[in-house]
Formats: structure tokens, sequence, C-alpha cells
């Protein structure tokens, strides 16, 4: 085989592993559009009862804040809110929105906790 060729084989098979084995990942941009569809979507799908207002924490957990049950990762809290978590109130969401509207909700979430971070 011809040297170009093969390592044009090589970085093709380098470049699928990390792609095949990769986590989900928020595909959405921040934009104030999105971040504030994102809070709409949290008291209209009544998240907002049990994670409060902002999702600053009532039965359910502060959303915001850097302490989490489980490492917070963006597959995670996809997962959690599309599938819920057994044996606890936070029930599956899947019948009530997308998975895009998930991600809005996501988009949203980071972005308060980036902005409790900022000096007041
Ligand atoms: C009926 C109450 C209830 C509703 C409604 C609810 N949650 Fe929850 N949620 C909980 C509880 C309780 C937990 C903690 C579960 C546990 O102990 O692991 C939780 C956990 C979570 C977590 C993981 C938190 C962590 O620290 O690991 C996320 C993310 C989350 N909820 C998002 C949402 C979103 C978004 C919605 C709306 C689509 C929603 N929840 C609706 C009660 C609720």
């Amino acid at each position: 085989m011809h040297t170009i060729a093969r390592c044009t084989l090589l970085f093709a098979t380098m470049m699928a592993i990390p792609l095949a084995t990769a986590a989900i990942t928020n595909p959405l941009s921040p934009t104030p559009e999105l971040i504030a569809e994102g809070k709409k979507l949290f008291n209209r799908t009544g998240c907002i009862a049990c994670h409060g207002h902002n999702a600053r924490g009532a039965v359910g957990p502060d959303l915001t804040d850097d302490e989490w049950l489980r490492t917070p990762s963006d597959e995670m809290v996809f997962n959690t809110i599309r599938n819920g978590r057994q044996g606890t109130a936070m029930s599956g969401f899947s019948d009530n929105i997308t998975d895009q509207q998930i991600w809005t909700i996501i988009t949203w979430i980071r972005d308060e906790n980036r902005k409790r971070k900022l000096p007041q």
C-alpha cells in the first residue's frame, strides 16, 4: 500500500475510535434566546415544582450550584432528565419533552451556574 494511503487509513482509524466511544454532549450553543427558552421549558414542564424557583432547590436538589449527587456530565444530566432516577421522585420526561428541549433546559441550567460564579 502507498505510504500516503496507509497514513490516511491509520488517521481515519484513530479518529473513529474516540468518535465511537465519545460521551453524549450538549449539541446546542448557548445563545441568549436558547437560554431564555430553557428557563421557560423548566417552568412549563413542572421541574420548578420540585427544583424550585430558578432551579435553586426545593424537594429536589439545587441544579445551579456545584454540588451534585452524581458527577454532572452532560450525559448524566441528560439521561437523568430523559429517563428519571429509579426509586426517587425524579421521573423521566421523555414523554413530555423532546431531546432537543432537554438540551435547551440543560443549557439554561449551565448558564445559571456560570452566572452564580460571576463577581457580585
Ligand atoms: C416530583 C419532583 C421532581 C420533578 C417534577 C423533577 N425533579 Fe428532578 N429530581 C427530583 C429529585 C427528588 C431528585 C434527586 C434524585 C436522587 O435522589 O438521586 C432529582 C434529580 C434531578 C437531577 C440530578 C441532580 C443531581 O444532583 O444528580 C436533575 C438534573 C434533575 N432532577 C432535573 C430535572 C428537570 C430538568 C426536571 C423537569 C423536566 C425535573 N428534574 C423534574 C425531583 C423532581
